[in-house]
């Protein structure tokens, strides 16, 4: 099971007693999710999420997959945020690094989580004549970005096989009733899921919204929901030490936590932790920020930063304990490149040495360091991985004093967009701001 140790974030800036002074508030915390009395109460579907999977439900979200895989070289998984990172972070994490370039039954592609027109030519262009198929996926069903991307992609579909075909190839991931996407696939007659109610966007990974493109890429989805079931269950004192380790270095001016992995293959996994942690907890002009890095990659970059910078970080480290595959670093008998000094390593026990180096280097520096092992990149540690930050998250964003499962803050760039755009409904706000741009 994955595992934390704060030790390394004790002793400098903050002690065990502070830690432990904030464990009542992380045991109150957890009572107020348990028992739906806290903040944003109506959000906490995700508690007990996992544990409520049936096999049957996973049975057919694999069946609509392997439809999907039959007849698709490219499924295009169209959504943003909460409806994009959950896939994206597993996917990633289990995929070999150049999947994109090797062969495939069917390649797993991203839209609507940008609105770059490049972005959307290259992939029109990309798909151009090939078997693809669309997941299409929003809680609202009126997201701007997903929309778009949809809307070209759709026609796009419909045009290359007729639409009765498309109609086969296009799977809905839906609020149950409200919104435009919901209309639209029932008028369609796309087989949809549902996203439900209680269940927000950013915790949303063990819903269809993960679990179908993890499923369309080749992953089991039983043993994801496994570590999760796992995790759930185990509840208690990793959890908290967490929530509370990281509150503590935060009263005492540690601003900034920096996820950081040791693996290329987490990049996205810290893409969906920011969105989990920054999205829940950075209201009423509070929270930790969430930043991440990529080692050893930058450490030639923002190494110079975290050792020596201004001290208002403090790291979290994802640590994995074996890789999936054997890389011995080989002989050289003129070592020119006087690399013999490892001849003979695995590759990932430099990386190791680099890892435990780096740690102490760090602290050394002045960098509190919290320590999160995972024993391997495999589908259940990844479920015990998800449930251990959503729940965590949930107990954090509490002793914080903030409602961890809202987003008012998410809107406002949504208001200026459609009052720029001239979107009906928002004349007033377009008047405004063009006043205010001089226009
Ligand atoms: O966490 C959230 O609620 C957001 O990130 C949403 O997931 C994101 O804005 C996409 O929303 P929707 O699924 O409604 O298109």
């Amino acid at each position: 099971k994955i595992q934390v140790n704060n030790t390394a974030a004790l002793g400098q800036v903050i002690d065990q007693e502070q830690v432990a002074a904030l464990r009542p508030a992380a045991e109150a915390a957890a009572l107020k999710l348990e028992q739906g009395t806290g903040l944003g109460n109506d959000f906490l579907g995700w508690l007990h999420l996992p544990s409520s999977i049936t096999p049957d439900f996973l049975n057919d979200i694999e069946a609509t997959a392997q439809s999907l895989r039959s007849k698709c070289q490219y499924v295009v998984t169209i959504g943003i945020g909460g409806s994009y990172l959950g896939a994206k972070a597993v996917i990633e994490a289990l995929a070999d690094n150049f999947a994109a370039y090797k062969p495939a039954t069917t390649h797993v592609l991203f839209a609507g989580n940008n609105i770059g027109e490049d972005y959307l030519y290259d992939l029109i262009d990309l798909l151009k004549g090939k078997q693809f198929g669309i997941i299409v996926i929003s809680k609202s069903g009126t997201t701007t970005e997903p929309s778009i991307a949809f809307r070209l992609l759709k026609d796009m579909l419909e045009q290359q096989v007729g639409k009765a075909e498309a109609a086969t190839r296009i799977v809905a991931v839906t609020d149950a009733r409200r919104g435009a996407l919901r209309g639209l696939a029932t008028q369609e007659g796309y087989k949809t899921y549902v996203i439900p109610d209680n269940v927000g966007g950013r915790f949303s990974v063990l819903t269809p919204v993960g679990l179908l493109p993890i499923a369309v890429a080749g992953y089991d989805i039983k043993a994801l929901v496994e570590g999760a079931v796992e995790m759930e269950k185990a509840g208690g004192d990793d959890i908290f030490t967490y929530a509370t380790t990281r509150n503590a270095l935060y009263r005492a001016g540690r601003k900034i936590e920096l996820l950081v992995n040791f693996n290329p293959k987490l990049h996205y996994f810290a893409e969906w932790w920011k969105q989990l942690y920054g999205e829940s907890e950075g209201k009423d002009h509070k929270g930790i920020f969430p930043a991440a890095c990529d080692f050893t990659t930058d450490l030639h970059s923002m190494g110079q930063w975290i050792q020596d910078g201004e001290r208002t970080i403090y790291e979290t480290v994802i640590s994995v304990g074996e890789p999936a595959h054997s890389v011995v670093i080989p002989d050289d008998k003129a070592n020119l490149d006087g690399l013999n000094f490892i001849a003979g390593k695995h590759v990932d026990y430099v990386n190791k040495m680099a890892e435990l180096g780096t740690r102490l280097a760090h602290v050394d520096g002045g960098v509190p360091n919290l320590l999160i092992t995972v024993p391997a990149l495999k589908e259940k540690y990844l479920g015990q991985l998800i449930y251990f930050f959503e729940k965590a998250c949930g107990v954090s964003g509490y002793i914080l004093d903030v409602n961890p499962f809202n987003q008012p803050g998410v809107e406002a760039y949504k208001k200026n967009m459609f009052a720029l755009l001239d979107k009906p409904g928002y004349e007033a706000e377009s008047k405004a701001i063009k006043a205010k741009l001089g226009k």
